[in-house]
């Protein structure tokens, strides 16, 4: 499996699985056992997902030794407004009953978001995680951090997909060599983008799920992606996205369905 590099040299595994929806206990559970032994070494959850618990016995139920797996976790806004951060993340750790995170991010950029980073820096330091970063950041949240950080954040995780592609925020934070994750890569539950012609036949084109194009699609366009399935079949098939390339051509086809329409929320526009 591909994987990229971090600002301070952390290597990332370039497929994660998704967990936002997935139902603590037995769902859960299983879906991070099937995902590693499936191949993939990195999962994707946070306090918000109510599942830290399930992913922590998933990962053991795997057979896959701990540091051989890369688990980002994320800190809920009510933490950040309220400045629990320190509580937030050994909150996390003790869930997922682990002694450090590969990475963890600020969830969303609510009020308060630069005094949190200034504590996930001092956690950072303090070598209780090993790479840290931001999530729903828009430039300008980035440009409101520059006054007081020590440490750029290595890693944005922000919606991108073919309807909503984010293109210009990923080259924003690539130039910096921030690493960008795409979030939502099928558009959520219930996308319609399974049934996009465009996406169909050049599936087909490769003998490949529509999943697959849409992941490659994030691949080669040096993003982390994060898929999200419960069911095995699908998190097994969604792995298969190593083994073919889409052409320029391709990938200018599926650039173009970009329609700005975002399947979740606006980082400049929410209310939780
Ligand atoms: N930072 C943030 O604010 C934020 C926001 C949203 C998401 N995320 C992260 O990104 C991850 C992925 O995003 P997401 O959960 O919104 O949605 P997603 O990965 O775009 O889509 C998930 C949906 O696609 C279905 N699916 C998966 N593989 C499929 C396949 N091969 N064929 C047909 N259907 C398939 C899943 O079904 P089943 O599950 O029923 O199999 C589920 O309904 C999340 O789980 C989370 O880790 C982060």
């Amino acid at each position: 499996m591909d994987e990229l590099k971090l600002l301070n040299g952390v290597k990332i595994p370039s497929i994660g699985l998704g967990v936002f929806l997935s139902n603590e206990g037995e769902e859960t559970r299983n879906a991070v056992k099937w995902a590693l032994q499936a191949g993939y070494r990195h999962i994707d959850t946070a306090k918000a997902y109510h599942n830290e618990t399930s992913v922590g016995q998933g990962v053991k139920a795997s057979g896959i030794a701990r540091e051989d797996v890369f688990i980002t976790t994320k800190i809920w806004n009510e933490d950040v407004r309220h400045h629990r951060v320190r509580e937030a993340f050994f909150g996390s750790l003790e869930r997922l009953d682990v002694d450090y995170i590969d990475l963890c991010l600020i969830h969303w950029p609510v009020n308060g978001f630069p005094e949190a980073w200034s504590e996930l820096e001092n956690l950072y330091l303090e070598g209780k995680i090993r790479a840290i970063g931001v999530s729903n950041f828009h430039v300008h949240h980035f440009d409101e951090l520059k006054n007081t950080l020590r440490i750029l954040p290595m890693v944005n995780q922000i919606e991108s997909n073919p309807l909503m592609n984010n293109q210009k925020l990923i080259d924003y934070c690539q130039n910096q060599s921030i690493v960008v994750e795409a979030y939502s890569p099928f558009g959520g539950t219930g996308s319609k983008l399974f049934e996009n012609q465009t996406l169909r036949q050049i599936a087909k084109n490769h003998h490949k799920t529509v999943a697959n194009v849409i992941i490659r699609w994030c691949l080669q366009r040096n993003l982390v992606v994060l898929p999200k399935s419960v069911h095995q079949k699908y998190i097994e098939s969604n792995f298969q996205s190593f083994d073919f390339s889409l052409s320029k051509d391709e990938m200018e086809k599926i650039n173009s369905l970009n329609t700005n329409t975002r399947s979740g929320a606006d980082p400049d526009n929410f209310n939780f």
